[in-house]
């Protein structure tokens, strides 16, 4: 097998997803890179691990020509909530720090690589209900902007120069292990932490904001199953929309409430985010997903709280 290599692997996906590929492909064939160091008392990486700023270019360039990997799961990236207070710095790293990737794939022949995109791809002005998978992208804000470009780039690179790019559209992802960090959606992890220590939680979203969300273990299984789809089958490439349920703050608490009757949860909107989560859809379409390569969800709303208060009771 060849190596993957892994950027932002100790943020909530890249350290879940660094986990299932060493499973798949063996321990030393997978490549976890972040900017910070691993906490070892909580992040026992067994296999290979690098430092890595995906914004020094040279580092990025010396990294995939030691490691010469043959597919990239491109994750480093800033969050909405976190790119609306850094959008200088959101940019740099969104955009610059991808090219940096896109381009030493370029250079040192990489086949494949995956860069996610978001919900944010889409704005105000997109049909925001069952938002079909070709629509209206005029994100406003610098995540989503980043986002939409990053998608552009991928299927440049993939036209231009063969590189071939694939990528998903991710809702909010729910986990226990590794938190979120700075998400719009962040707010349906942390309900849960709050409901399983039985103190009240304050929701900075208003109670009936529906917004597309994913348990984990679909999000690391649509990761791997776009990068080994056909391509032959694939008409579009690396921006599917994939989505597992959707719900609003009211309703993430109303489920909760049917294992914690005690839990209560009070709503104090923070406009930033209220703004952010208005601008992005209720419901996505994702069809072309599950036509092109299979695509489908596993964890409905009842089942994904029903594990997560388990683990998290643990
Ligand atoms: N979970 C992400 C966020 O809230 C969406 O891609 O920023």
């Amino acid at each position: 097998m060849s190596k993957i290599l892994v950027t932002g692997a100790l943020g909530q996906i890249g350290s879940e997803l660094t986990r299932t590929l060493r499973k798949l492909h063996g321990e030393d064939q997978v490549i976890a890179t972040d900017v910070r160091q691993p906490d070892l008392s909580t992040h026992p990486h067994n296999g290979p691990f690098e430092t890595l700023d995906v914004m020094d270019e040279q580092q990025v360039h010396q990294l995939i020509e030691k490691h010469q990997p043959k597919q990239i799961y491109h994750l480093a990236a800033l969050l909405s909530a976190v790119a609306e207070r850094n959008p200088q710095r959101a940019w740099d790293l969104n955009i610059n720090g991808s090219l940096h990737i896109f381009e030493a794939a370029r250079i040192h022949q990489v086949e494949r690589i995956f860069v996610p995109s978001s919900i944010a791809a889409f704005g105000p002005s997109t049909p925001l209900d069952h938002t079909p998978q070709d629509t209206i992208q005029r994100p406003n804000t610098m995540y989503g902007i980043t986002k939409v470009a990053t998608e552009l780039l991928g299927e440049y690179y993939y036209k231009r120069f063969g590189l071939d790019c694939r990528g998903v559209r991710l809702p909010g992802v729910i986990s226990y292990t590794t938190p979120p960090g700075g998400g719009t959606t962040d707010y349906a992890v942390e309900m849960f932490h709050y409901a399983v220590r039985n103190e009240p939680y304050t929701c900075y979203l208003r109670p009936e904001t529906s917004l597309d969300m994913m348990y984990m273990e679909d999000t690391l299984r649509a990761c791997v199953e776009i990068m080994e789809a056909d391509s032959s089958k694939l008409k579009h490439r690396n921006a599917f929309n994939i989505t597992a349920m959707q719900f609003t703050p009211a309703q993430l608490a109303a489920a909760i409430q049917k294992h914690i009757p005690s839990f209560v949860c009070n709503y104090e909107p923070d406009p930033m985010r209220q703004a952010i989560a208005d601008s992005w859809p209720n419901s996505m379409d994702d069809s072309a997903a599950r036509q092109e390569w299979g695509w489908k969800h596993e964890y409905d709303l009842p089942r994904m709280v029903e594990i997560m208060l388990n683990a998290l009771q643990k």
